[in-house]
């Protein structure tokens, strides 16, 4: 038997956020955002988190310059939004565009509407495989009882109801 992750990690129910950074170009602020499911809540006291991005991302870059970001947890209706921020940088700030965001509080970073967020400033980084790790403090936090979450598991996307996890989407491929 050899090693699939890729394959065993597919029966890990997650759910999906939208996360956000800005940097200031010439031109005044520019933002980008990514479909993350790697956030993990860390500590509580402090409270921590982590999220981890593929090395060669260009969000990476961005957010290793601003050192701060926004975290979104989408509910069952964004999954139109979570494909649109799986996609390139041109067409993820098209999308920016069209969502429902205000800029977070302590970071700039756009926080985009839905059941909870978090604002991140970063604490530590690690370089593991072919990922980097990056763990933040989390600045603050909110949450509206409002849609259920999304779930991803299985590579598609879910809606948890009273019957069990449905699913909801077609198959995706996350990286
Ligand atoms: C459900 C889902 C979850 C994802 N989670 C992550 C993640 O945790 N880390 C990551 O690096 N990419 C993740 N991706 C892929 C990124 O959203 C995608 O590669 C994005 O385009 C990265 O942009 P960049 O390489 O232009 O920076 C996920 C995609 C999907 C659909």
């Amino acid at each position: 038997m050899g090693v699939d992750l890729r394959v065993a990690m597919r029966n890990f129910a997650t759910g999906v956020c939208v996360m956000s950074t800005k940097v200031d170009g010439p031109d005044g602020p520019e933002h980008d955002a990514v479909t993350v499911n790697s956030l993990t809540s860390l500590s509580l006291d402090p409270p921590l988190v982590s999220v981890c991005l593929r090395q060669d991302s260009v969000f990476l870059a961005d957010l290793l310059v601003s050192g701060s970001w926004a975290l979104s947890i989408l509910d069952i209706g964004a999954s139109d939004v979570a494909r649109a921020f799986a996609t390139g940088r041109d067409n993820r700030r098209a999308a920016l565009a069209t969502v429902s965001a205000v800029p977070g509080e302590h970071t700039g970073a756009l926080v985009l509407d839905g059941p909870g967020w978090l604002e991140c400033g970063l604490r530590q980084v690690v370089e593991v495989g072919d990922h980097t790790l990056l763990i933040g403090d989390v600045l603050a936090t909110g949450s509206q009882d409002r849609r259920p979450p999304l779930v991803f598991l299985h590579g598609e996307y879910h809606a948890v109801g009273a019957g069990g996890a449905n699913r909801h989407d077609r198959e995706v491929r996350t990286r």
